[in-house]
């Protein structure tokens, strides 16, 4: 993702802070909890929180705390999804638990919430009760959604609106509470509040179902996941519901070739295949409406330095290839 100078500098404090918050982690926990962090990631959830404070008058310093939180929070929620995803690659490396084992995972996973909520604690802010409320609910609706893609993988079929549901919970809802939190954190106005959680709740809906396309069309090695996974797992992604939706004529190959694919070149075909009925188009558009409709809230903040380098941000998002 390619970010601007300023968005970079914000992020790269926030990476040098999140290794802090490690500081006082000594048990054996310590580096499998440590590991996925170090490994990178794009830290959109703080950025997002960081920049809306920053965008209507907020102390950027304040928000800082519970940005990094949220991001601890969020790789919590990538350790626990890589075991219930069987998936070995993340960020380019192995796999908590492939590195380690599951038990190890799954303490590194709980190691991280606990963490995600005593660095939350310090947060220096009267509001600090809401935000602590819209954090916990977010960690609800997460594990809720987790809960729908997983009972998804067993069913046959699942439609437009179930999925959207589902992806609105597990991912929708933390970059929407980046967005509301950061909101708070500047004491803005419930208008202005709530213009921002509908930001972050268009931003994660295109999120998501970007994330979803990028199974079949990023390369690992750019995306740092491995490429099909979702489709050797039967995860019902947007790819999936959109084809089932789809006339017989591109609905009958790409569920033959759904039910066995098995290599990488079954995800090349199953590709082709997508893209040859106009599904991948259809997924870009949808893309293009969540983020107009962001676009749409972003319109009202009020004009500033800030609010343009979340519009970038926005932006980069949009054209985001890993
Ligand atoms: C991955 O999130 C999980 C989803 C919600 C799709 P990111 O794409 O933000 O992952 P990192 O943090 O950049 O690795
Ligand atoms: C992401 O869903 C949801 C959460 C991690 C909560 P995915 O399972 O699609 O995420 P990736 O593709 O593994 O990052
Ligand atoms: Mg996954
Ligand atoms: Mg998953
Ligand atoms: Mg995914």
């Amino acid at each position: 993702m390619r970010l601007s100078p300023r968005i970079t500098a914000l992020k790269d404090q926030v990476d040098e802070a999140l290794i802090q918050c490690f500081e006082s982690v000594s048990s054996p926990l310590a580096g499998p909890m440590k590991y996925p962090v170090e490994a990178g990631g794009k830290r959109i959830r703080p950025l997002l929180l960081l920049l809306v404070c920053r965008a209507l008058g907020g102390n950027v310093k304040e928000a800082m705390i519970p940005a990094l939180a949220l991001e601890l929070l969020h790789t919590f929620t990538l350790v626990h999804d890589d075991i219930m995803d069987r998936d070995e690659l993340r960020r380019g490396r192995p796999t908590v638990h492939a590195r380690w084992d599951e038990p190890t995972a799954i303490l590194a996973g709980d190691g991280l919430v606990t963490l995600a909520y005593q660095v939350f604690l310090e947060t220096r802010h009267r509001e600090i009760v809401t935000l602590m409320r819209l954090f916990t609910r977010a960690l609800m609706d997460v594990c809720e959604g987790q809960a729908m893609d997983m009972e998804f993988e067993n069913r046959e079929t699942v439609s437009m609106d179930e999925y959207r549901m589902m992806i609105a919970r597990k991912t929708g809802r933390l970059l929407e509470t980046a967005c509301e939190m950061g909101a708070v954190v500047a004491d803005a106005e419930p208008a202005m509040r709530e213009a921002c959680r509908s930001l972050g709740s268009d931003l994660g809906l295109a999120f998501q179902v970007q994330d979803d396309m990028l199974d079949v069309t990023a390369d690992s090695n750019v995306s740092g996941k491995p490429m099909g996974s979702d489709v050797f797992a039967k995860k019902k992604t947007f790819l999936f519901v959109a084809a089932m939706e789809a006339p017989h004529s591109i609905r009958d190959p790409f569920v033959r070739l759904w039910r066995q694919a098995r290599t990488p070149e079954d995800i090349r075909r199953l590709h082709d295949i997508l893209a040859g009925g106009g599904i991948i188009r259809q997924g870009r558009d949808l893309i293009r409406s969540c983020i107009g409709n962001a676009r749409q809230a972003l319109s009202a903040l009020p004009e500033s330095e800030s609010a343009h380098d979340l519009a970038s941000l926005v932006d980069a998002m949009e054209k985001r290839e890993f």
